[in-house]
């Protein structure tokens, strides 16, 4: 049977006391509806459907391009309503599933269990979970163990509120019930709502067996609705990815203290030090060391290479047995070879560095293209900026460019080539010679230094 997914995310979310709308906070540097999406699409669903309604151009404008369905609920009359509101985008047939702009951890293991549940036209499966404290969800209400109805809060009795099993909200329908029901729902209720849930009261009275699907952890079910349950799941997130990469062999120093915001792929014996923030897709080969408070971003670090403490890394690729840090900075396009080292306070932009290119101390190297073996000095910068356009410095393998060198681009400085301490090159530098380029060193006999005034 073919699946639709709906995602209700026509929510306010008052409580975030922001002006993003909710499903726009980020968990894992990621809209919270982006997860839930990502989930869908991982279900094999398509073109998942969005019921937005409060915050919907900022919703569409992030998502624009992407295969989706907008269904606006313009006015919020209940969850019923809003799956009511997406009826003309459902097929005939096939099977539904609903699933919430503000649950983003849900996991696809969970959602396929439930999806399983409903192998017919004739079935139906809700997601429900045990909770401890369950005030303020809907209860499920059984009778010789088989799920009859839902009750919400408002609506229960004394008894019914002393049910510990609760309805997460997600469940899977099949399409040509909720054609059927949907339009049938009555708002006759503490809230005056159309209740999604009344679905399962619906499909007992109809003879339609309901299956009862539980998820791995509570908190995949959990929702957000405001910052403290947002930071509250981002934690409980990052932990479980801390989790996931021990289990898959990563050295994590101090799980409490990994944030993983994007895709990590991973070679055996990583080791990540407290503080690492690992952004979008990085890319870790075996027995690579990230130091503390590194943060990498889409990029990929060669085997052996070391990332020593407190350096950004964001776009680049590093080959292997590379050292760079601590305190680097290797900005988009920077691409160095094996064996190179970066060291303290050195910046590289749009620069390739061949193997075993060494820049140590204090540099900054923009555009530039640099040769296997290059030695460039403390405090070497390249001077790629003249006022209104970028311009090129090409180094050709094995030069020795002298501290504290501008390299005045465009410039290009041959094979094997040394440039003296302090030079300001301007002009190419052909392959193997010493090019000085700085004032000659003056001797003034009897000066004098100046003493201080004596005070009146
Ligand atoms: C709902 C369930 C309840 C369940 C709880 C789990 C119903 C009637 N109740 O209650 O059984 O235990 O979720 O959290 O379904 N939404 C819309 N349009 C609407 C109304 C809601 O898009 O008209 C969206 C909201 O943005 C939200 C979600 O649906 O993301 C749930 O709505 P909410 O009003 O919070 O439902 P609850 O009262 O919590
Ligand atoms: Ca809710």
């Amino acid at each position: 049977m073919s699946l639709q997914v709906v995602i209700l995310a026509a929510g306010k979310g008052t409580r975030m006391r922001s002006s993003l709308p909710k499903v726009m906070q980020p968990l894992a540097s990621r809209p919270l509806l982006a997860h839930v999406i990502a989930a869908a699409r991982r279900l094999g669903a398509e073109r998942p459907i969005v019921v937005y309604g409060h915050g919907g151009d900022v919703v569409q404008q992030a998502f624009a391009g992407q295969a989706l369905d907008w269904v606006l609920q313009a006015e919020q009359k209940g969850t019923g309503h809003a799956v009511q509101v997406a009826l003309p985008v459902l097929a005939p047939a096939g099977r539904t599933l609903i699933l919430y702009g503000d649950v983003p951890l849900i996991s696809v293991a969970t959602l396929q269990r439930l999806i399983d549940a409903v192998p017919d036209e004739n079935s139906l499966g809700l997601l429900t979970v045990h909770l401890p404290d369950p005030s303020g969800y809907g209860r499920i209400v059984r009778d010789h163990g088989r799920v009859v109805r839902i009750v919400e809060q408002k609506d229960a009795s004394d008894s019914e509120k002393t049910i510990t099993e609760c309805n997460t909200g997600i469940l899977c329908v099949p399409n040509r019930l909720l054609h059927a029901w949907l339009p049938a729902l009555k708002n006759e209720n503490a809230q005056g709502e159309y209740y999604l849930t009344d679905l399962i009261g619906m499909a007992t009275s109809h003879g339609v067996p309901v299956t009862a699907v539980h998820p791995d952890t509570v908190w995949e079910v959990e929702g957000v609705n405001d910052k403290l349950q947002l930071a509250t799941l981002e934690r409980v997130w990052q932990r479980h990815q801390a989790e996931q990469l021990m289990r898959a062999g990563v050295t994590v120093l101090d799980p409490a203290r990994l944030d993983v915001r994007g895709e990590i792929s991973h070679g055996m014996d990583v080791q990540l030090d407290a503080g690492v923030i690992l952004e979008g897709r990085v890319v870790l080969g075996d027995n690579v060391r990230v130091g503390a408070g590194c943060i990498l971003k889409d990029c990929e670090i060669g085997a052996g290479t070391e990332i020593k403490p407190y350096s950004l890394v964001d776009s680049a690729v590093v080959g292997g047995n590379a050292q760079i840090g601590p305190f680097a900075r290797l900005r988009p396009g920077s691409k160095l070879a094996d064996e190179v080292h970066i060291g303290n306070f050195v910046e590289t932009k749009a620069t390739v560095m061949g193997v075993g290119a060494k820049a140590n101390h204090l540099a900054y190297l923009g555009d530039s293209e640099i040769g296997a073996r290059v030695n460039i000095g403390a405090g070497t910068i390249t001077c790629n900026y003249d006022g209104a356009n970028k311009h090129k410095t090409v180094i050709g393998d094995d030069a020795f460019i002298g501290t504290n060198n501008s390299l005045v681009a465009p410039v290009s400085i041959g094979a094997g080539a040394t440039t003296g301490a302090g030079s300001t090159i301007s002009k190419d530098v052909p392959a193997g010679v010493l090019a000085v380029a700085r004032a000659v060193q003056k001797v003034i006999e009897g000066w004098q230094r100046p003493r201080k005034t004596p005070k009146a």
